[in-house]
């Protein structure tokens, strides 16, 4: 069943740069089967990849993870050496017993309860953004709001001291570019002498943000506090239960996912509501709590419609078949939710941006299964309070430029998108 060369390709990340090639997508979801798509030297591990593009299929990859492996080999793409994998493992590159103890550390702070209690201080980082957004009364949204907000929320959250964010901004920001084909700056940035391939993202950023967590999981050890760097350092110091390279790479992960990702959904969700006025005249028109119910809604559209993440990987620990397709041990299996959020097996119109969209089983937060995002609910709030106060004021947002995406087949990011405020 395996198909060729003639697959459409979807990872050339300059196809993203005019958006998600869904055509390539829609016709890899109709080809009977999981496609098999080239992809890297076509020596390395058979040069490729099956293409998960069904958002069936991609739900029982999600689900089966004795079979389709997040420790073998990597998450992303392309394949590690043993060293480098080791080095740059952290939560989303375990399975079984390692990832259930390293999950467990971390999993209490996340609940929605636990979430919830950081509602205030959403709302507080959201309005102050959004007044100086409004007294401005126009400027790059992506700059303004959607980098600032999630940044300054996981950082509170972790006790890093908000003089500090717009450092670990700009650090986030390599580390995107690091999942693109070229990296700005030069290997020995920000003091690194690590060789590259052993950083997340093949960054040196990821240096400056290991030092970082380094230096503030110190402060914490002689001053803990009431935040998440306590819980991870008074983890470690319990003894085998998290090491310092697991330290390091579970701080690592929390700045980057806690923070591109939901830029990510904001960005989007700000030309989406541009882009389709009527769509948000229905929040406004809604009232009190039936406003607030619809807002619920409307966030799974916006994270939905945004699809932050376009794929994850897993790679095969034994001989199965999945939708008819054989597939061998140690292969890659690449699920697209970039593909499973428009697949219409699953979706009413999947191309619809509707915000009362009644069903809504996307899969932006993974499929299923034990790496479901952990920061789910912290993302939701952080849309859900977006959306809350920008109806509030009455605000609607004219799209004065067209959006400068990000060059990766990894994050479906905006690099800058200009926004008038009408308020
Ligand atoms: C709209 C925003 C977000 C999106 C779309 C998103 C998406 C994802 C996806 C697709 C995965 C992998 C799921 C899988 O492999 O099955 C994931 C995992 C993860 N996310 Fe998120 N995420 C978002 C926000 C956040 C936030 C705010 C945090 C909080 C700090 C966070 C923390 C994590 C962590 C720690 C994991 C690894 C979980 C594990 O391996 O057990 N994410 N996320």
């Amino acid at each position: 069943m395996a198909t060729t060369a003639a697959s459409p390709n979807v990872t050339d990340a300059d196809l993203y740069l005019d958006g998600i090639p869904h055509e390539r997508f829609a016709e890899l979801r109709a080809t009977p089967g999981i496609a098999w798509h080239p992809y890297g030297d076509a020596s390395e591990r058979g040069g490729g990849f099956w293409a998960v593009t069904r958002h069936a299929d991609v739900k029982e990859v999600s689900k089966n993870a004795a079979v389709f492996s997040s420790a073998l080999g990597h998450t992303n793409l392309w394949d590690l050496e043993a060293d480098a994998l080791e080095a740059r493992r952290s939560l989303i590159d375990t399975d079984g017993a390692d990832h259930v103890r390293l999950r467990r550390l971390i999993a209490a702070s996340f609940t929605p309860r636990n979430i919830r209690r950081w509602e205030d201080t959403v709302r507080a980082i959201t309005c102050e953004l959004l007044d100086e957004f409004v007294a401005a009364g126009s400027g790059d949204w992506v700059e303004m709001v959607a980098a600032p907000l999630p940044i300054r929320v996981i950082l509170t959250m972790l006790g890093v001291p908000l003089e500090d964010a717009d450092h670990l901004v700009e650090l986030s920001n390599y580390l995107v570019e690091g999942t693109g084909e070229a990296q700005s700056i030069p290997a020995d940035a920000f003091g690194n002498t690590t060789e590259l391939r052993l950083l997340p993202f093949n960054s040196p950023a990821s240096h400056a943000l290991f030092q970082y967590g380094e230096k503030l999981g110190d402060l914490r050890r002689q001053d803990p506090q009431n935040d998440l760097v306590t819980t991870l350092v008074q983890a470690e110091e319990e003894g085998e239960r998290l090491s310092a390279s697991e330290y390091r790479n579970l701080f690592h992960l929390l700045v980057f996912a806690g923070n591109e990702t939901t830029r990510t959904a904001l960005s989007h969700g700000a030309v989406a509501l541009a882009d389709h006025p009527g769509q948000w005249r229905r929040v406004l028109d809604a009232e009190g709590e039936e406003r607030d119910q619809f807002i619920e809604r409307a966030a799974e559209e916006v994270i939905r419609w945004a699809t932050p993440v376009l794929h994850m990987r897993r790679t095969a620990t034994q001989d199965t078949v999945l939708a008819g397709t054989q597939i061998k041990a140690g292969q890659k299996v690449v699920m697209w939710y970039a593909s499973a959020n428009r697949d219409d097996a699953a979706f009413d119109d999947p191309f619809t941006f509707d915000l009362g969209r009644e069903t809504n089983p996307h899969f932006a937060f993974g499929g299923g299964g034990p790496h479901l995002c952990l920061g789910a609910f912290l993302a939701r709030l952080e849309v859900v309070v977006l959306l809350q106060e920008m109806a509030r004021r009455n605000l609607t947002l004219r799209r004065t430029s067209e959006p400068v995406r990000t060059p990766s087949n990894f994050v479906h990011g905006i690099l800058s998108v200009d926004m008038a405020a009408n308020a």
